[in-house]
């Protein structure tokens, strides 16, 4: 019967067949052990000269990686296997042997792999991120299913900017400019005036002329948008939402984290209650005038220091150590190699330490000169979420460095009624949204103000004349959101096909 590997802990016992791809292999005289994925797993086969005659172990033995085969066998339980099964085989039919497979076990640089991305996508790293993508945009989808959302498709082609006007991709609609959407926000308006409570899920497009971890030129949003909402509402909406996502992804993805080698605990504590601060308050802890728990950044960012240098100075005896004992001989062949991985694990973290110390001072300096008033920067999101556990949401903004369509604080109208939602461990905004204009002159002014053609949003002030309500919504970044629960360094590991400055391909 044919099978999946996620399955076969169900049929112990039984005989099934596996169609899949040669993952790894390796053999001795008259025995092969293959490990077979599938898509759904692993598992590991073991095939006997004895049980599949020679022709056929000669041929098996002469497999390159990535060779496609249906094999049939006795699934026999085994707890210290992966899974708790393995195969014992008795045919094996071989659709394609693959000489060369370009991708091989030993370290290949980012580039390379990027430009085989099509098949980068098979190893194991790569399908346990793409596996908890696919857990998060069902949980998105599940939550708001459960509250009442809608779910809407914004246009893709659009006549405005949402976003500013100095990321927009052009194009050619008809013999008219059109741009390629950056936000379905506008749209998610005028939808929530009619649903009352919808979001988006959407591709979204932003010609990002650098290369940084966290840009890319096409990624998915998720934008909510409620009448009768205010910033307070929105925020109580972000904090529930997040939760529930990163829930789901740690009650379902425990093996994807594993392969990750995912810090679950951090996970875990993400899930306390978020803090709120506001603009002046947040700007307060990032210059360090004001503490957190008794400590201000730039003393513990300063601790931070102190510890990496220790770090680094003890990585550094035990590597010299072990070098001491390997250059001596005369050691088995095991231990040398488990002295050596350790010596390479020890250098890695040691190149993660040195880029720390470069980058540590750098930050406490641009957080003691930060200056009020203006956006925040990545190192300011990395130093002010140094201090929690939690994600931060700061709101409240000097409307001058936010978006046209955000509300003013009535009471403090030099400020705007955004949020952006930090995620710890240095990753920083993953979620931007606010509370919206309501009043019609307010708006106008800002589109002037931002030199945005006034005839493309008629449509979206005739919101503000026709039945205004107070409404809110944000905005979340698939990509990101998917790296900073896998702890990638880059969100370009984060999508199947990753779009950004310099890359096309494949
Ligand atoms: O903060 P942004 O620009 O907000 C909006 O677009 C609002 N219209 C959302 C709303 O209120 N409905 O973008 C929202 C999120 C960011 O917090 C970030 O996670 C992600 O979208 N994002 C990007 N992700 C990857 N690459 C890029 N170039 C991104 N730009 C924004
Ligand atoms: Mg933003």
């Amino acid at each position: 019967m044919k099978r999946y590997i996620q399955d076969l802990s169900t049929c112990i016992g039984e005989e099934v067949t596996l169609q899949g791809w040669v993952y790894n292999k390796r053999e001795s005289k008259a025995l092969i052990f293959l490990i077979l994925r599938d898509g759904s797993g692993i598992v590991q086969c073991i095939i006997a000269q004895d049980d599949i005659g020679e022709n056929s172990f000669a041929e098996v033995s002469s497999l390159g990686l990535e060779s496609s085969v249906r094999i049939t066998g006795k699934v026999v339980e085994d707890t210290r296997q992966h899974g708790g099964v393995e195969l014992h085989v008795n045919a094996v039919e071989v659709i394609q042997n693959v000489a060369d497979y370009p991708i091989s076990k030993k370290e290949h640089g980012i580039e390379f792999l990027m430009d085989n991305r099509h098949l980068w996508l098979r190893s194991r790293r790569q399908w346990a991120i793409m596996r908890v993508r696919n857990t998060i945009i069902f949980a998105i989808h599940r939550f708001f299913q459960k509250e009442g959302f809608v779910q809407m498709d914004a246009p893709i082609f659009t006549g405005n900017a949402c976003e500013g006007t100095t990321d927009l991709f052009e194009t050619d609609f008809y013999g008219r400019p059109a741009y390629l959407s950056q936000s379905g926000q506008l749209y998610g308006e005028a939808m929530a005036m009619a649903m009352g409570k919808i979001y988006t899920f959407g591709p979204t497009f932003r010609s990002e002329k650098s290369k940084t971890r966290r840009h890319l030129s096409e990624f998915w949003m998720i934008e909510p948008e409620m009448a009768y909402y205010d910033i307070f509402d929105n925020m109580d909406l972000i904090e529930d939402f997040i939760k529930a996502v990163v829930q789901a992804v740690l009650a379902e993805n425990k093996d994807e984290l594993e392969i990750l080698e995912r810090d679950v605990e951090a996970l875990e504590k993400a899930c306390g209650e978020f803090i709120r601060l506001n603009y002046d308050d947040a700007v307060a802890i990032i210059k360090g005038e004001k503490d957190v728990d008794g400590k201000t950044t730039i003393e513990t960012l300063k601790a931070d220091i102190a510890d990496r240098e220790a770090e680094k100075s003890e990585l550094e005896a035990d590597i010299e150590e072990r070098q001491a004992l390997l250059d001596k001989g005369g050691m088995k062949k095991g231990k040398v190699a488990y002295h050596q991985s350790t010596i390479d694990k020890n250098k890695q973290r040691i190149k993660q330490i040195e880029e720390d110390l470069r980058n540590l001072p750098q930050w406490i300096e641009s957080a003691e000169n930060f200056k009020y008033g203006s956006d925040f920067g990545g190192s300011d999101e990395t130093v002010l979420t140094r201090m929690f556990d939690v994600p931060v949401m700061v709101y409240d903004w000097p409307h001058a460095v936010k978006a046209f369509y955000l509300k003013r604080n009535p009471e403090h109208p030099e400020f705007a009624r955004g949020v952006d939602l930090l995620a710890p461990e240095g990753y920083g905004e993953i979620v931007g949204g606010g509370e919206r204009e309501t009043n019609e002159e307010w708006l106008k002014e800002k589109i002037i103000e931002h030199e945005l053609p006034m005839s493309e949003f008629e449509w979206y002030l005739d919101l503000r004349r026709f039945g205004s309500v107070p409404h809110a919504g944000f905005g979340l970044g698939l990509e990101r959101l998917v790296a900073w629960i896998c702890k990638l360094s880059h969100v370009r590991e984060t999508i199947p096909f990753p779009r950004m400055y310099g890359r096309l391909e494949p």
